[in-house]
C-alpha cells in the first residue's frame, strides 16, 4: 500500500528553497552556500532567479567544455537509453576505448614502444588510492611502500589519498594517518634524495600544485625527479587530476617538462562532470595488479566511459590544448602588473593570480556580485579555470571585473 505520508513529504520537496534544504539537510563540511545553480550554457551558469555567472572555475577545472555541452550530453543520453551499468565482471563497449585513448594522449610523442594499462574509478582520490595501492604492490617483494610527496600537495580526502597529501590542517583532524609517507619541500629535488630510504617505492607530484595554491615548479625540478627515480629505481606518480585533459596547455602537465611517469592519475575534466577518473600506468608497473587485487564497482561503467568518450573526442577536435595554451596568455596581457597583482602563476588555463594582500576571499565574492566565479585559495590567491571553450572577449571581460573587484579592496 502506497504510503500517503511520504508521498506528500516527496511532493512538498518541490516547493523547497534549495539553499535552506541543502542547509538543513546536508552536512557542514563545505563553507555556507550563498547561491544555488540550475542549470548552465557553455561558459555561463545560471541560479533560480535567473541570474547568470560566468564561470571561471568550471566547477573545479572539471566542464572544460563548459556545461551542458551538446555532444557530451547527447552521448550521455544515447547510452543511458541502451546500458548505463553492469559489473567488471563483463566487458563493455565504451570504457576500453577510453582507456585506449588515454593511453595514446598520455604517450604523446613518446616512442612507440612503451604502452600502458588504465584502471577505472569514480573520482581524484579514488584514483591516487588505485596509485598508492599499485606502486606498493610493486613494490611488495623488494620491501618497498614508502611513498614521497611534496609539502603543499593535495592529493584527495580518502585516508590513502589524504596521507599522501602535504597539508597537515587537512590531515590533522583524521589522525592515525596511513603509514608510509614522508612529504619534502616542494620544488626540491635535493629534498627528496634525502628523504629516500630502502623502502621507498614511489614519488607522488601534481606538475603544478593546484590546491596549494597554484604553484608551479621550477623549470628543472620535474625533469631532475624522474631521472632521480631512474637512478634509484623509483616510480614517478604524476597526480593529474586537476592540470590533466588539456587544462595547462598540453594533455598533461608532464608534458611541458619532456618526461613520461610511470603512473599518471586523471580525473575532474575526463567525464565533463559525469563522475569518472583513471589510473593508468606503464605496462609493466601495471601488471604488478593481478585479478582481485583492486577493484570498485562503477568503475568504468559505460555512462560514465559514454561522457569521457564524447568528451575526449570533442577535445581532439577544438585542440582543447592548443586552445588553452592560446587563450591562456589573455590572463597575462590583461592582468600582468594591475594594481594589487603581485603575479600570476599556473599556465593555460589553470591560474594563480596571486594578490599583494590576504584579500583573495572578498575579491571572490565582490566578483560573483558582479556575476563571474572565480575561487579564492589560501588568504593571497585567485585561481581562475574556465572552461577550455571560453572566448578571448569572455576571458577579457572577467579579467576586468577582477581587475575592478581587486581595485576595490586596495
Ligand atoms: C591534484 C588533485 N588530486 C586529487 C584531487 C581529488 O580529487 P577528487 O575531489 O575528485 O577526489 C584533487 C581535487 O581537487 C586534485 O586537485
Amino acid at each position: 500500500m502506497v504510503d500517503q505520508a511520504l508521498v506528500d513529504f516527496f511532493d512538498s520537496l518541490e516547493e523547497a528553497d534549495s539553499l535552506v534544504l541543502s542547509d538543513s539537510s546536508l552536512m557542514k563540511n563545505y563553507g555556507k552556500q550563498s547561491v544555488c545553480l540550475v542549470r548552465g550554457s557553455g561558459v555561463w551558469v545560471y541560479d533560480a532567479d535567473g541570474n547568470a555567472y560566468l564561470d571561471f572555475l568550471s566547477g573545479i577545472a572539471v566542464a572544460s567544455l563548459g556545461h551542458a555541452h551538446p555532444k557530451v550530453a547527447a552521448a550521455v543520453a544515447a547510452q543511458a537509453e541502451k546500458l548505463v551499468h553492469v559489473s567488471n565482471i563483463f566487458a563493455t563497449e565504451v570504457g576500453p576505448k577510453v582507456a585506449a585513448m588515454l593511453n595514446r594522449l598520455i604517450l604523446t610523442g613518446m616512442p612507440n614502444k612503451v604502452n600502458g594499462r588504465v584502471f577505472f574509478a569514480n573520482s581524484g582520490a579514488e584514483v591516487n588510492e588505485a596509485a598508492i595501492k599499485l606502486a606498493r604492490k610493486y613494490g611488495l617483494e623488494r620491501g618497498r611502500f614508502h611513498i614521497i610527496t611534496a609539502l603543499g600537495s593535495f592529493h584527495g580526502r580518502t585516508m590513502g589519498a589524504l596521507s599522501a597529501t602535504g597539508q597537515r590542517s587537512k590531515q590533522a583532524p583524521f589522525e592515525p594517518l596511513l603509514p608510509g609517507f614522508s612529504h619534502v619541500k616542494w620544488d626540491d629535488v635535493g629534498a627528496i634524495e634525502d628523504e629516500i630510504n630502502d623502502h621507498t617505492i614511489a614519488i607522488m607530484l601534481e606538475p603544478i600544485q593546484g590546491e596549494g595554491g597554484v604553484v608551479d615548479p621550477s623549470p628543472g625540478y620535474l625533469p631532475a625527479v624522474r631521472e632521480l627515480c631512474d637512478r634509484r629505481g623509483l616510480l614517478l606518480i604524476m597526480d593529474e587530476v586537476q592540470t590533466g585533459m588539456g587544462r595547462t596547455g598540453a594533455w598533461f602537465g608532464f608534458q611541458h617538462h619532456g618526461i613520461l611517469p610511470d603512473i599518471v592519475t586523471v580525473a575532474k575534466a575526463l567525464g565533463s562532470g559525469v563522475p569518472i577518473g583513471a589510473c593508468w600506468a606503464r605496462e609493466d608497473v601495471a601488471e604488478a595488479f593481478s585479478a582481485g587485487d583492486h577493484g570498485t564497482t562503477f568503475g568504468g561503467q559505460p555512462l560514465a566511459a559514454s561522457a569521457a568518450l564524447a568528451t575526449i573526442r570533442e577535445m581532439i577536435q577544438i585542440d582543447a590544448p592548443g586552445r588553452a595554451a592560446e587563450l591562456g596568455k589573455l590572463f597575462d596581457k590583461n592582468l600582468e602588473g594591475k594594481p594589487g597583482i603581485n603575479r600570476l602563476s599556473g599556465s593555460g588555463m589553470l591560474r594563480g593570480v596571486q594578490l599583494v594582500a590576504p584579500v583573495a576571499k572578498r575579491v571572490s565574492e565582490l566578483c560573483l556580485e558582479r556575476g563571474l566565479i572565480v575561487n579564492p585559495i589560501g588568504d593571497n590567491t585567485i585561481r581562475l579555470a574556465p572552461p577550455i571553450i571560453v572566448s578571448a572577449s569572455q576571458i577579457d571581460h572577467a579579467c576586468d571585473i577582477l581587475v575592478e573587484a581587486i581595485g576595490e579592496m586596495l
